[in-house]
């Protein structure tokens, strides 16, 4: 293919430079924003006067026949063109002479891809929030449907105090949450069109980009030529709320595996998204689960690689930041990829309350508690910790729970507890009593999955 920018060289590139220059292998993905890009520009031209409106009916047709080409299959990519920008004009021209020759007029491939990404990377938002919203609705019924389960909560990875399983899942639903609000945040300084900026220094034509840019869905025009076409902090930034998201799906992913070994059998996760060992019969890997954790190194790796390239260059565009779209389309992919499977993963994982609640009667979960109900009844509460530290030595040493203990053996230790002590220190009182706001209690739960529905009914997160 003749080179479009055949001007002051040859264009006779060696093959291996054209093969290393090219692009169209991962920008390809953005021809539907290419050419709509290229069809509002046509328009701006000719409502300024640079194009005929015959000449702009010209481009329309022949942009949409690319498109629709392109769409049904019957246009292949020509995988050595340099990119998509120049595959679309070189193909129009094809269809339409002269008047595709004008479409670049007032443009440049620099503001261009600025504005290509942009428009692309806007949509990957609005499905990757809808993919965290899905996500969030089967973790939210899951913590409804097991509000009222207890198992033991951790710090350290050592049984800390009981708590209620939807408030533990309810913990990522909130973190999601924010995850999603992260990205539309982006979204909002995303949507600033760069298109008009042309090169670096604007244009001498007559043009009005704030137009075009409106006909874009664009929320404002960039201000600052050079600013528009060399920054690609709108990637970065996306990137950054992914690697936030992937860490806590990783997270989330972790405690998946952990719960649902042996060791814990806190969950099963269905068959569906479980694999086997090629030697081991009575395997049951949780690959869905580690694949997540290890994807999450993936997208950290995408958000450093782009950050690397893009930190010594000199203003306006180089070449370096075509490195920019493999790295940010991998980072929404992956996450895509991981908020498809994790979902139903969440929502067809069996709960085993029964599980849970051996687990929490072991390990001393409810001493806060004991130390509670000592300081309540005057007991200073650090003396109370002491006395309490004191009483589950002894239970560990004699083989007993805190539930197991005889009155009279507590009363040796201190003449404050009585009878009510073994109603303070139930596993199920111990969660109900955490009535602080955000704490583990029944009526907390309900408050967040409340909240958290609201949310996401009210489209308020939704962009
Ligand atoms: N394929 C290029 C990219 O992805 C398009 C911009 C090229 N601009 C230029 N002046 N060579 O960044």
């Amino acid at each position: 293919m003749e080179k479009l920018w055949t001007g002051v060289t040859a264009g006779k590139t060696d093959p291996l430079a054209d093969d290393f220059n090219s692009s169209i292998r991962f920008d390809s993905r953005m021809f539907r924003e290419d050419i709509r890009g290229s069809m509002v520009h046509a328009a701006m031209l000719e409502r300024c006067g640079i194009l005929t409106p015959e000449e702009n009916d010209v481009l329309q047709a022949g942009l949409a026949s690319v498109l629709a080409d392109l769409e049904s299959g019957a246009l292949p990519i020509d995988p050595t063109a340099e990119d998509i920008h120049m595959f679309v004009e070189q193909e129009l021209t094809k269809r339409v002479g002269d008047a595709g020759k004008k479409l670049h007029t007032a443009r440049s491939r620099n503001d261009q891809v600025a504005l290509d990404l942009r428009l692309c990377l806007r949509r990957e938002i609005g499905e990757i929030r809808a993919l965290a919203a899905a996500l969030i609705r089967a973790v939210t019924e899951q913590a409804e449907a097991h509000r009222e389960a207890v198992l033991p909560g951790y710090t350290h990875l050592q049984r800390a105090q009981p708590l209620s399983f939807g408030h533990h899942l309810m913990a990522y639903a909130m973190m999601l949450l924010r995850d999603m609000d992260r990205l539309s945040d982006c979204a909002v300084r995303m949507n600033v069109s760069p298109i008009g900026c042309c090169a670096l220094a604007g244009t001498t034509w007559p043009t009005d980009r704030v137009w075009e840019g409106e006909q874009l869905g664009f929320d404002a025009s960039a201000l600052n030529s050079m600013d528009a076409v060399s920054d690609r902090d709108f990637c970065l930034e996306l990137m950054s709320g992914l690697s936030i998201l992937m860490m806590h799906l990783s997270r989330f992913s972790e405690e998946i595996i952990l719960w649902s070994s042996w060791e814990f059998r806190f969950v099963e996760l269905s068959d569906a998204y479980t694999t086997g060992s090629s030697i081991m019969p009575q395997k049951r890997n949780p690959d869905m689960a580690e694949l997540v954790r290890g994807k999450t190194g993936r997208v950290y790796g995408d958000l450093m690689a782009l950050f690397t390239t893009m930190k010594g260059l000199p203003l306006a565009y180089n070449k370096d930041m075509q490195e920019d779209k493999e790295r940010v389309f991998d980072a929404c992919d992956t996450a895509k990829m991981c908020l498809r499977v994790f979902a139903p993963m969440i929502a067809s994982m069996t709960v085993r309350e029964d599980n849970m609640l051996a687990a929490a009667r072991t390990g001393f979960i409810n001493a806060t508690d004991l130390a509670d109900y000592l300081a309540g009844k005057g007991e200073p509460f650090r003396s109370a910790y002491k006395l309490t530290g004191q009483i589950v030595a002894r239970c560990a040493a004699e083989g007993l729970t805190l539930e197991e203990l005889p009155l009279n053996v507590y009363q040796s230790y201190s003449p404050l507890f009585e009878e009510d002590l073994y109603g303070e220190i139930d596993l199920r009182r111990c969660v109900e009593k955490r009535t602080s706001v955000g704490g583990t209690s029944p009526a907390s739960v309900e408050a967040q999955i409340k909240y958290v529905k609201e949310m996401l009914d009210d489209g308020k997160d939704i962009h």
